[in-house]
């Protein structure tokens, strides 16, 4: 199929990337020129594993094309694609984006076309979408919503291989040609109508940082208890209804979706005259986690750490990414400056876009570098990395050999039997 895609971020690329390699004419708009020049040579704004190669794969096909010009991809395209952001601030939601690839669209349609929102947008809103794109053409469209449940570093395992794919529709013909379009890609398929499609994202953008926060207030009672989270979260994960994923206690969740959606939901719920009180606490727990370890840094490095060396290791918001967006890190590293605390820091990847908002830290790519005469290790993001450290080398390298565990990765018994003071969260 002739496909065209609004927006080259993160969602619109590697959707475009993965149905460019399922054998589609993949065309992306984006009205940047500068990022048109790079992605024409592969060069990606964020680091994927394997997204890279597979753009330059089939850009090299031909299957995969960038452009700045509506005029140029809408009149030919079988399905539209609208992939831009929706930034959340303070429970509001900004449309602007979406309203203004829906305008852009509906001038330059000049035959029947279907038009697919992937961006998280409220439950709903497609009618008024469908309304503002009536005052630009007097050609037919249809409006459907199919949501995106890509995770940041699984991007392309996730869309090859997904849970589900939710396809939003109101007519069966259009749900026919969106089940087409995915009918390479496995898993399990969903057709409802487009609210309902745009509320399973919500939800479930809500639901797992709930599952989250749940078992980050466990560790806590596991701290106060003498209890092992891990054997906690292990013996419930057993339990088919519960299920073991997202039950992974520590410092917390970032990125650009768990925050916002969850602020996204509480807010819509509260103007829709329905307080949703669980994602408050929801959201007020993620905050306190940060707060509880920064506490434990301190009570481990005896009371204080003024003009303590401070390793952090790990500043994207979780392994394989770049993306330091809600990153845990940059809250733990701001309040233990505000301590006083001197910080090294360690990422494989993330570092220049942390140079860009952390001052006053000094950054290492070599964790071995960074914990030379240090006072302590602070594990925030399990890169595989740092899963892996030689903790008989570190032992020598540290002053003093402190280790806390910011996502309960490391094994307390070794690092005991080493002479190390280790403390999780929760174990
Ligand atoms: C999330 C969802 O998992 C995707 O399904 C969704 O498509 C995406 O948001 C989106 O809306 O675009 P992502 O933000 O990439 O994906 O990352 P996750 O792997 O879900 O992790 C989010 C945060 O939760 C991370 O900070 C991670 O460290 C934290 N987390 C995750 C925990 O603290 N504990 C866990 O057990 C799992």
């Amino acid at each position: 199929m002739k496909l065209t895609f609004i927006g080259a971020g993160y969602v619109g690329l590697v959707t475009a990337a993965v149905f460019a390699d399922l054998g589609n004419e993949c065309l992306v708009v984006e009205i940047d020129e500068e990022k048109v020049q790079k992605l024409t040579k592969g060069e990606l704004p964020f680091f994927e594993p394997g997204l890279s190669e597979l753009v330059k794969k089939n850009v090299f096909k031909k299957r995969l094309q960038f452009t700045k010009d509506y005029k140029k991809t809408i009149p030919q395209a079988e399905i539209i694609f609208i992939c831009v952001g929706t930034p959340t601030k303070n429970g509001k939601i900004d449309l602007s984006y979406v309203y203004s690839a829906a305008k852009s669209i509906a001038e330059n349609l000049e035959s029947p076309s279907l038009v697919v929102v992937k961006s998280t947008v409220p439950p709903g809103v497609n009618r008024k979408i469908t309304k503002w794109m009536r005052r630009f053409t007097k050609v037919d469209f249809d409006l459907a919503s199919v949501p995106e449940f890509l995770r940041e570093g699984k991007a392309l395992e996730d869309s090859l291989r997904p849970y589900r794919i939710v396809i939003g529709v109101e007519k069966r013909s259009v749900a026919k040609k969106l089940l087409a379009l995915h009918k390479k890609i496995p898993g399990k398929k969903l057709v409802c109508d487009p609210a309902s499609a745009q509320m399973i994202k919500y939800a479930s953008n809500a639901f797992l940082p709930t599952k989250i926060s749940f078992a980050n207030s466990i560790a806590v009672l596991c701290d106060k208890f003498g209890a092992n989270v891990e054997d906690v979260i292990k013996g419930m994960g057993m339990d088919k209804r519960i299920g073991p994923e997202f039950l992974g206690a520590g410092l917390g969740y970032g990125g650009s979706c768990f925050p916002k959606d969850v602020q996204a939901l509480s807010g819509l719920s509260k103007k829709a005259g329905y307080p949703f009180s669980i994602l408050t606490a929801v959201e007020k727990t993620n905050k306190k986690q940060v707060d509880y370890f920064v506490k434990k840094v301190l009570r481990l490095c005896g009371g204080s750490v003024k003009d303590k060396i401070l390793v952090v290791l790990g500043l994207s918001f979780k392994p394989d990414t770049s993306d330091i967006r809600e990153a845990r890190s940059l809250l733990v590293i701001s309040e233990l400056q505000k301590k006083g605390a001197k910080i090294s820091a360690c990422d494989p990847v993330a570092i220049s876009e942390a140079r860009k908002v952390l001052k006053r830290v000094r950054f290492f790519n070599d964790p071995y570098k960074a914990l030379r005469e240090a006072d302590a290790l602070i594990l925030v993001t399990e890169w595989e990395v740092y899963k892996n450290l030689d903790f008989v080398r570190i032992k020598k390298l540290l002053k003093s050999p402190i280790v806390i565990d910011g996502r309960n990765v490391y094994n307390r018994k070794k690092l005991e039997k080493l002479g190390f003071v280790y403390e999780g969260v929760g174990k």
